[in-house]
């Protein structure tokens, strides 16, 4: 495997201040430093790791509730914004972001039964994904949706030949999810909107679905949607996304359809490396006036920008040793705990838990790297850290969206543990898997 990955490029010559986009509301950050060294929540990480063991998520309730209050501020009502349960589908959180008013947004039956198990209610979810099952369908069409998002004409014809025999009175409230050939200009990987993405309906499929629809008793067509990709570090892709889905709103009413909502999908980026990123306002700015002035009802599906800043992946340095010139770090984390830096190349800020964000110095170049038997396993490569030693914590800082959702057990390593923190009160919110649970499904096999 080839080491050509982003995180290659040089760490800013800066302490991991948890730099925000904060907007006209200055949020805590979840992690700050503290006489005991950077604590969670007010909780010393230490004390965390001590107490849960290591490799550890952390997430601080206040932030990620910030977080969600920031996006529902700039998206008032009638805007439904919708937290993506793929960026972590943790039940706490679940439950705590339900219990602040978010919706879901949802991408299987799983997640969809994430979400009734802790909301009750699908009344406020939004179903999107590319390969749905008649399963998976035959569920959405029972959970009374906010709306399914519909993304071929396949799955439109599923949909509606369940919806003709469904028992509710109310129709099923379909959005067609369209793609709207824009360019995110973000990592290839998570971008999604462009004409050769595998999702969402190219525009020449949409007047048969809009006959299909207009035809039928039981699902009706509630809204548009489209997702242009992820870490969308401009406003403007969504300003143009907007502009599309507006003149697919017009065809839609020409044929005789009034949908009622526009979903723009999420993406919103977060400032890993510092670089600033976009207001949540100026992101609102894009997207609000232009459906405002066809009274037509917001939806966001917001996961990265809700839960990324809120947790981070605290991990000890197994060994320390050094050669082919380079000084390496082994962490008991790796890939199987945060695949971002070995997927994407992507950047997160690693900082020793003890040591201060203004040194001690002087900072020299570390490689971070994970105990997985794949030359991928790196969190980073020639980071400028403070000294570190074997027995040493780092933090991985900005992992709450995308890192436990996103772990595996290759390598038969168990997965992390999760805590939440509030007011200074951690609570164990996912046990450390043991060997049992990596087992459990395999032993009927073997008999005993
Ligand atoms: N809506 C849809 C239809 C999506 O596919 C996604 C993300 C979102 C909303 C939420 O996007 P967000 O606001 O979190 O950017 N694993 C990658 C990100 C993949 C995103 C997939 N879809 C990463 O670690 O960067």
């Amino acid at each position: 495997m080839t080491r050509s990955r982003a995180a290659t490029r040089a760490a800013p010559d800066r302490p991991p201040a948890t730099a925000g986009r904060d907007g006209p509301a200055p949020r805590a950050p979840a992690f700050a430093w503290t006489p005991q060294g950077w604590a969670c929540g007010g909780v010393p990480v230490a004390e965390l790791a001590g107490r849960f063991g290591t490799p550890l998520y952390c997430y601080g309730l206040e932030r990620l509730i910030g977080n969600y209050a920031a996006v529902a501020r700039a998206f008032p009502a009638p805007a439904v914004v919708c937290y993506s349960v793929k960026a972590n589908p943790n039940l706490a959180l679940l439950a705590e972001l339900a219990w602040a008013g978010a919706g879901f947004d949802v991408v299987s039956g799983g997640e969809l039964r994430r979400v009734l198990r802790v909301a009750g209610t699908a009344a406020r979810t939004v179903f999107a994904g590319v390969g749905k099952t008649p399963e998976e369908l035959r569920q959405a069409v029972d959970a009374g949706l906010l709306m399914l998002n519909v993304e071929s004409p396949g799955e439109l014809d599923q949909v509606l030949e369940l919806a003709r025999g469904a028992t509710s009175a109310a129709r099923v409230p379909v959005a067609l999810r369209v793609n709207p050939d824009v360019d995110a200009r973000t990592h290839r990987h998570v971008t999604t909107g462009r004409r050769e993405n595998k999702f969402g309906l190219d525009r020449a499929a949409l007047p048969a679905a809009f006959e299909a629809l207009l035809r039928s008793a039981g699902a009706r067509l509630a809204g548009l949607h489209a997702h242009i990709g992820s870490q969308v570090e401009s406003a403007r892709p969504f300003a143009e996304a907007v502009e599309r889905l507006l003149e697919i709103v017009q065809d839609a009413r020409r044929a005789g359809h009034a949908p009622e909502w526009v979903n723009a999908g999420g993406g919103f980026a977060v400032a890993y490396d510092g670089r600033p990123v976009p207001a949540l306002e100026e992101y609102a700015a894009a997207i609000l006036p232009p459906l405002r002035a066809e009274n037509l009802k917001p939806v966001l599906e917001v996961g990265r920008a809700i839960a990324a800043d809120a947790g981070a992946l605290v991990t000890r340095v197994l060994y320390r040793k050094e050669h082919g010139g380079r000084r390496i770090l082994i962490t008991d984390a790796g890939m199987t705990d945060l695949l971002r830096p070995a997927l994407y190349g992507a950047w997160h800020r690693i900082w020793p838990a003890h040591q201060p964000p203004d040194g001690p110095g002087p900072l020299a170049a570390y490689d971070v790297a994970g105990p997985i038997c794949e030359s991928s396993d790196y969190f980073a490569e020639e980071r400028e850290l403070p000294p570190v030693a074997a027995g040493d914590l780092l933090v991985v800082f900005d992992a709450g969206a995308y890192g436990m959702s996103m772990a595996s057990q290759y390598n038969s390593h168990p997965r992390a543990a999760e805590v939440l923190v509030s007011e200074g009160t951690p609570r164990l919110i996912r046990r450390r898997e043991t060997f049992e649970d990596l087992v459990r499904a395999e032993e009927d096999a073997i008999g005993g």
